[in-house]
């Protein structure tokens, strides 16, 4: 820690290693979001990151390994179409659930018979991965149910000296968590794709040239259990939709999808345009930070409410929507 209390930011991959084979929580960045990362095979790191975030044991963890080699070693079975996924897509925004191997602690799947695991498309995630002895459990870096950091400055904040030392990788490339697919046999028999969250990876990406059912994860039996309605919350509270003719202008966030949209707000002070380029991807990359400063500025006491325009429904578009509506859901 520094003098300030406050974890240092920094490129050191060695001074990473270390901290991480000693037990210590390193936060570390990934295409998609920043991950709060220690030892996945030591009980005792996995859990100072349950404390850090004040994250509930019932939610298990993502692993992150440096190859599908090392995933390998980690599950007892890989079904031909998750092997295929995994050549496809790793290192990539795709976490996929397997079933353990009894080294994976429990605490990580939280007891159950499945560990969630992914290839991170970061060069320093990737480098650091190859440098250790083990994998690492990464949940995104931020206290939990808040929102998820795409810049070190957003762990910094969310995290503080709960976190040992904060690796700078600049902000996300993706934006949005991986996408987390299991598989399952259908009442056929068949290979069926279970979808327990969208995130980075699109389904049309996902199911292209994998000729495979595949369905959402349902409640309770086998949704991801921190899957929640209230995630990713701000603390002004959000809604999804226009906001209302008399609104206040000076007192009300705006968050729209492109430049065009919602005109009547479009000289109003506190409007966030996500995508000038109209690109959905462009979105996601911005929608965690543009969410955060709207939500600065509420915590301020300037904003009283953020109103937010959902975005098309497809690709990258799904796993967007689904954010803004869990944020908003915690306000309901
Ligand atoms: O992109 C990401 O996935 C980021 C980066 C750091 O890799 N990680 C991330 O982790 O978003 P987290 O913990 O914030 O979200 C992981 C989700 C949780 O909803 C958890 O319930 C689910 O994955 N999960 C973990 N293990 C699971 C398992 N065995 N079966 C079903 N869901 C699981
Ligand atoms: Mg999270």
């Amino acid at each position: 820690m520094s003098p300030t209390g406050l974890p240092p930011i920094g490129t050191d991959l060695a001074h990473a290693a270390a901290l991480l084979s000693r037990g210590r929580l390193v936060a570390i960045p990934t295409e998609t979001v920043y991950g709060l990362a220690a030892n996945a095979l030591d009980p005792a790191a996995v859990a100072r990151i349950f404390a850090a975030k004040d994250r509930p044991f019932f939610d298990p963890l993502i692993v992150h390994v440096a190859s599908l080699a090392a995933a390998q070693a980690l599950v007892t079975e890989l079904p031909p179409v998750a092997l295929q996924l995994a050549q496809r897509h790793w290192p990539g925004p795709l976490t996929l659930v397997l079933p353990r191997r009894a080294v994976v602690p429990d605490l990580v799947t939280a007891g159950g018979p499945f560990v969630a695991l992914r290839v991170p498309a970061h060069p320093m995630a990737l480098a650091l991965l190859q440098q250790l002895p083990f994998p690492l459990a990464a949940p995104s870096a931020n206290p939990f149910g808040r929102t998820s950091p795409t810049t070190p400055q957003h762990v910094r904040e969310g995290l503080g000296a709960r976190v040992d030392y904060i690796l700078d990788g600049g902000p996300c490339a993706v934006g949005l968590e991986s996408t987390i697919v299991g598989v399952t046999r259908s009442a056929t028999g068949a290979d069926e794709l279970l979808i327990y969250r969208w995130g980075g990876l699109e389904l049309e990406t996902l199911i292209k040239d994998t000729p495979c059912a595949w369905r959402m994860a349902e409640r309770p039996q086998d949704a991801a259990p921190g899957n929640l309605p209230g995630h990713y919350a701000p603390r002004t509270p959000l809604r999804l939709g226009p906001p209302p003719a008399d609104a206040d202008p000076a007192r009300t966030g705006v968050m729209v999808f492109t430049a065009g949209e919602w005109p009547a707000t479009a000289s109003w002070p506190h409007r966030r345009v996500l995508a000038p380029d109209g690109q959905l991807s462009t979105a996601a990359q911005q929608l965690f930070a543009a969410l955060r400063a709207l939500d600065a500025l509420g915590q301020s006491g300037a904003l009283d409410v953020i109103y937010a325009a959902p975005v098309p429904e497809h690709g990258l578009g799904r796993a967007i929507n689904d954010r803004l509506q869990r944020a908003a859901a915690s306000h309901r």
